[in-house]
């Protein structure tokens, strides 16, 4: 008999049952000394990140989205310049450059690790140029669903084409690429802590990486309105873009148990990796890299399967999602400014993409019971 108990998609309450004590003394402390703004948490939650993937620099700011827009207002990003991001991603990443005046230029996806596809991003960066009207000027990479993108092809292609390269890391901090963990694999890297990411706090926030002592001092200044040494020297626009105190004494405490629960998200990976793998397509591994398995995400032949399994899944009490049923240049948002290259491979699984709970609080039965069902309904 299966239990009546639905399968949480996301388990905040089991996390935080786990590290409650840490969690409350360190929230005390920030109730005790009331700097709730740049108080002391936060540049040891910066100092404790910048270690864990050994970045030289890390600047702690309002959320994901404020880590892209800062770092692009950093290079002065604007009207006239294209930005290549991939069409299979966030609606984030192809905001920031907008908001600014600059073009998103939608890059396809590999169709079987769904990381931007560096051969097309040449072509891309390539196709702009000859077209005369935009100036090649940023990338954004995206390490999709925990997963690293192909950093080592990116950044030769960013150096080529002297593309500022930006790392879009919001999904997968934590996660790793030729035995380095991610945070220095572009010039500059963002990362989210919306409460459901890998490193996830109780609210919004974000931060950035980076090997420049330039750019992170420029982002200091960015996140509080463009100040510069004193609080009412105003050198350049800037924004209020600052991480809460207390949104930084929560991560803190979740970094206490955040190695452990990559751990846990790499075994449940690799449970669905060999029961399932030969009934549905699993997501491919990016060679020589460790995830962070935000999402794990699989692909069905095609809508109508899609449809029959998340019905199935459903009846059975496990919860599914889908990113993203659309590509970003079919969005009304970006459709406008999108050049009508045709974008094969981000169509395509939009359209039978599918998303299984995991997160490390999903108990062996609770995986049994979600790959069980799984193989009931394909
Ligand atoms: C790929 C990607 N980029 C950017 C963001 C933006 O992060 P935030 O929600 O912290 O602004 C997110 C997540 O929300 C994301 O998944």
């Amino acid at each position: 008999m299966e239990s009546a108990r639905p399968v949480p998609f996301l388990d905040l309450k089991a996390q935080q049952a786990r590290i409650a004590t840490d969690l409350r003394r360190r929230i005390d402390a920030v109730l005790a000394h009331c700097q709730f703004i740049l108080g002391p948490e936060v540049a040891e939650l910066e100092r404790q990140l910048a270690e864990f993937c050994g970045a030289a620099h890390c600047v702690a700011v309002s959320s994901g989205t404020d880590a892209l827009q800062i770092a692009m207002m950093a290079e002065g990003v604007g009207p006239g310049d294209a930005v290549f991001l991939p069409a299979f991603t966030y609606t984030a990443t192809a905001e920031v450059p907008l908001l600014l005046g600059a073009t998103p230029v939608f890059v396809d996806v590999d169709p079987h690790t769904f990381q931007i596809d560096p051969a097309h991003l040449a072509t891309r960066v390539e196709q702009v140029r000859a077209g005369g009207k935009l100036r090649p000027r940023a990338l954004i990479g995206v390490d999709l669903f925990g997963q690293p993108a192909d950093w080592a092809a990116l950044r030769e292609i960013a150096a080529r084409a002297d593309l500022f390269a930006l790392d879009d890391c919001a999904q997968s901090f934590g996660a790793s690429l030729h035995g380095e963990k991610l945070g220095r694999a572009a010039d500059a890297t963002a990362i989210s802590f919306f409460p459901s990411k890998p490193l996830g706090g109780y609210g919004d926030g974000g931060a950035l990486l980076t090997e420049s002592a330039e750019r992170a001092a420029l982002y200091r200044s960015l996140r509080t309105h463009g100040e510069g040494t004193t609080r009412y020297d105003v050198l350049r626009t800037g924004m209020n873009g600052r991480l809460d105190t207390l949104q930084a004494a929560v991560l803190l405490s979740k970094l206490t148990v955040f190695a452990d629960e990559l751990l846990a998200r790499e075994r449940i990976a690799a449970v669905y990796d060999s029961r399932l793998g030969h009934a549905v397509q699993i997501p491919a591994r990016v060679p020589d890299s460790t995830a962070a398995w935000a999402i794990y995400a699989i692909l069905l032949p095609g809508t109508a399967a899609r449809d029959r399994l998340q019905a199935g899944l459903k009846a059975a009490g496990v919860p599914s999602a889908i990113y993203y049923p659309k590509p970003l240049h079919h969005q009304p948002a970006y459709r406008a400014s999108h050049d009508g290259t045709a974008l094969p491979v981000s169509e395509d699984i939009s359209t039978r993409i599918m998303a299984l709970p995991l997160h490390p609080d999903l108990t062996d039965q609770d995986v049994e019971r979600i790959v069980k069902a799984v193989l009931a309904h394909v």
